[in-house]
């Protein structure tokens, strides 16, 4: 293998420029070319590619969003537009191409190299952690610590006003984030897609809580089509209980901003893996990190796999949200 590309598809996550400097960098030490493919693969299927050296990835790994640009493309979706991606793969000479994102990229990557027979390394790379295959995803830390920046602010508010507040996370269809910063910011309840909401036993918690004088009641809600989201489940407790509340939604705040040291750390051994590991001879598989090693896993594991929240941090939240459950 002489030459290899690298892009960044799906939502950025910050890390991902970490990442891209870490394959760039194992690469040309392993003393193969590399190709930065722009745009995700909309870049891919316009023949978007630049020629990366040590200096493309300077000064790169303390900033947030990718410097390849992203995208989420259609036309990738189709056998005619990976026909045409595999064509501009063969016009490069490519032959090998690392994708960082989460389940959409590797969908698309893993359609790619059974159609066009290209060796693809996937790296997780999503703030929302629902990949299979690696216990954190690259951009998840950031994403938690930007969100409880933010819930910090929001409880300074909420107490002088005395307000509940219903704070939505993104997480697209699962509650990673929503668990995270709903135990790490003292949270009195946390409404996730994974599990059915009691609306009477969050009305009865936030009740009991304002009895007992507690002046900034958090409720965090995972965005998505499960709950209807912080606006809906909160119209539906002022129903229930009157209280005067105000909803935040955080929304693409938590996509932004430098990557934390975690997340630098797991995106630079994550991008060095991938690279090894198509040196290796390694097909169609993701790179993770489980238990501190890195692991392999088939690219179309991460998706059909699923990886479940911990519920054990949602009972913590019941539990430290101070009071029995009668
Ligand atoms: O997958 C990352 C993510 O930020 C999800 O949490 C969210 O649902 C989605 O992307 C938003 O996508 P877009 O930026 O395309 O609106």
């Amino acid at each position: 293998m002489k030459k290899i590309a690298v892009l960044t598809s799906g939502g950025d996550a910050p890390g991902m420029n970490a990442c891209i400097r870490a394959v760039v960098r194992t690469a040309l030490y392993k003393n193969l070319k590399v190709i930065g493919i722009r745009r995700g693969y909309t870049g891919l299927l316009s023949g978007d590619f630049m020629k990366m050296t040590t200096g493309s990835v300077a000064n790169i790994i303390q900033r947030g969003g990718t410097i390849l640009g992203t995208s989420r493309c259609e036309e990738f979706r189709t056998s005619e537009g990976r026909a045409r991606a595999f064509e501009m793969i063969q016009k490069e000479g490519i032959e090998g191409l690392i994708v960082i994102g989460g389940d959409g990229t590797f969908r698309g990557a893993y359609e790619l190299s059974r159609e066009g027979e290209v060796p693809i390394v996937g790296v997780p790379g999503t703030i929302d952690n629902d990949v299979y295959g690696t216990d954190e995803t690259i951009g998840f830390d950031t994403a938690i610590n930007t969100a409880l920046e933010a819930i910090d602010k929001i409880r300074d508010t909420a107490a002088s006003h005395e307000r509940v507040f219903f704070v939505e996370v993104m997480g697209r269809s699962s509650g990673f984030i929503a668990a995270q910063v709903g135990l790490g910011g003292g949270a009195e309840f946390v409404v996730v897609p994974e599990t059915r909401t009691d609306l009477n036993e969050l009305c009865e918690r936030l009740l009991k809580s304002i009895r007992r004088g507690k002046k900034a009641c958090i409720v965090i809600v995972a965005e998505g089509k499960e709950s209807g989201g912080a606006f809906q489940i909160a119209q539906q407790v002022n129903a229930c209980i009157g209280t005067e509340y105000r909803v935040c939604v955080l929304g693409h705040i938590q996509r932004g901003g430098s990557p934390t040291a975690r997340d630098r750390v797991l995106a630079s051994k994550l991008g060095s893996a991938a690279v090894n590991a198509l040196l290796a001879g390694h097909r169609n598989v993701m790179v993770g990190e489980v238990k501190g090693e890195i692991v392999l896993t088939p690219l179309e594991e991460t998706w059909t796999k699923i990886k479940p929240i911990d519920r054990s941090l949602l009972e913590l939240v019941d539990i430290l949200a101070g009071g029995t459950r009668n």
